[in-house]
């Protein structure tokens, strides 16, 4: 009985108070719901947007999008962070293209097949596009799922977020799938996203709150329980940012796997003497230190030491797989954000 309240209540909320303004909202055409949810795994709405309207603007549609070259893709994504998810996107494309006539599979099950969709992105595309009876489980919803139930159980625990999971499973809508599911989904991100938030939820603007365990108990924000914190490391590495008087600047492309695979950078070193160690030794002394940046990936910071090295002219070739680059090729290039601020503050 319960489980039809929550379902019922979300959808009519969602009709009501939920987004309906987001541009991969109200055609269910699965290329763009994709797209954005792809984009939207580990980057706000609001940066987003931006990036979804280019790469639409670029890339209208899948096959086009298979047909474009990686470097193209990486070009486009440069700055949203976490580049699997476009390498991912282009063999995703390539691979629908080839095994599934260009049209993206109906069911989550097959979906989860492909590169980069994992069981709750392909849950999002099944039920937003072809309104299956799937539950999605990304991080607001887990948030929302485990307040409304009172699931203390650690998350970290595998066994306990597949518990969530079928817990999730049996509280989905059961009537009018094509209509019902498309708007749940949506509801319970939303509901994740504006009301039940991490910190200070507004319980009072909540359609779940009469119903809700952990406003029952009076403390929302005890719930979700997840102890295992990811181990943090540090990297310090060195950025050879050398440049000529023409502001042609050396880049190649960062070998996968590692920091940056696919992407175009400075040339990197470990330690600042093996950096010296690849110029010729008449250059040493006109090596200038910058400023050290601390950059934060998802498993460890990165300390950059970048070294600045004008020469006159392009003939100093410092490492054997890279090129001279112009300054009118950055802009279109896959760059890593902290070393293309690097470049236009240089
Ligand atoms: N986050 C993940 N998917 C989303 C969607 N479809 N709308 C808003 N936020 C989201």
């Amino acid at each position: 009985m319960a489980a039809r309240t929550l379902a019922d209540q979300v959808v009519t909320w969602q009709r009501v108070y939920g987004r309906h303004d987001l541009p991969w909202q109200g055609v269910r055409d699965p290329y763009r719901v994709w797209l954005s949810e792809i984009m939207l795994q580990q980057t706000q709405v609001v940066t987003v947007r931006d990036y979804f309207a280019r790469f639409l603007e670029r890339f209208p549609d899948l096959a086009t999008l298979a047909a474009a070259s990686l470097d193209d893709v990486l070009g486009l994504w440069s700055g949203l962070g976490y580049y699997s998810r476009a390498r991912n996107l282009h063999r995703c494309a390539v691979q629908v293209c080839r095994d599934h006539g260009g049209e993206f599979p109906r069911s989550a099950e097959v979906l989860q097949t492909l590169p980069g969709i994992g069981p709750s992105t392909a849950a999002a595309i099944a039920s937003l596009c072809f309104g299956e009876r799937v539950a999605i489980l990304d991080g607001n919803v887990k948030r929302v799922l485990c307040r409304f139930l009172g699931f203390d159980a650690d998350l970290a625990v595998r066994a306990n977020e597949q518990a969530l999971w079928a817990h999730a499973t049996t509280l989905l809508p059961t009537r009018q799938l094509g209509h019902s599911m498309p708007r749940y989904t949506q509801g319970l991100m939303d509901l994740g996203a504006t009301v039940c938030t991490l910190r200070q939820p507004d319980c009072a603007a909540c359609p779940l709150a009469a119903t809700c365990v952990a406003k029952r108990e009076g403390a929302p924000e005890r719930f979700p329980v997840k102890t295992r914190k990811l181990k943090r490391g540090a990297q310090t590495i060195w950025l050879l940012y050398l440049s000529t008087a023409g502001r042609d600047v050396w880049l190649s492309q960062r070998p996968t796997p590692g920091v940056w695979a696919g992407l175009y950078c400075v040339p990197l070193f470990e330690d600042r003497a093996s950096l010296q160690a690849t110029l010729p030794e008449p250059w040493h002394h006109a090596l200038v230190d910058g400023p050290v940046v601390r950059h934060v990936l998802t498993h460890k910071d990165l300390h950059l030491h970048p070294v600045a090295l004008s020469v006159p002219d392009s003939g100093l070739q410092p490492t054997a797989d890279g090129h001279w680059f112009t300054a009118q090729r950055w802009p279109s290039l896959g760059l890593p954000a902290p070393i293309r601020k690097l470049l236009q503050g240089g």
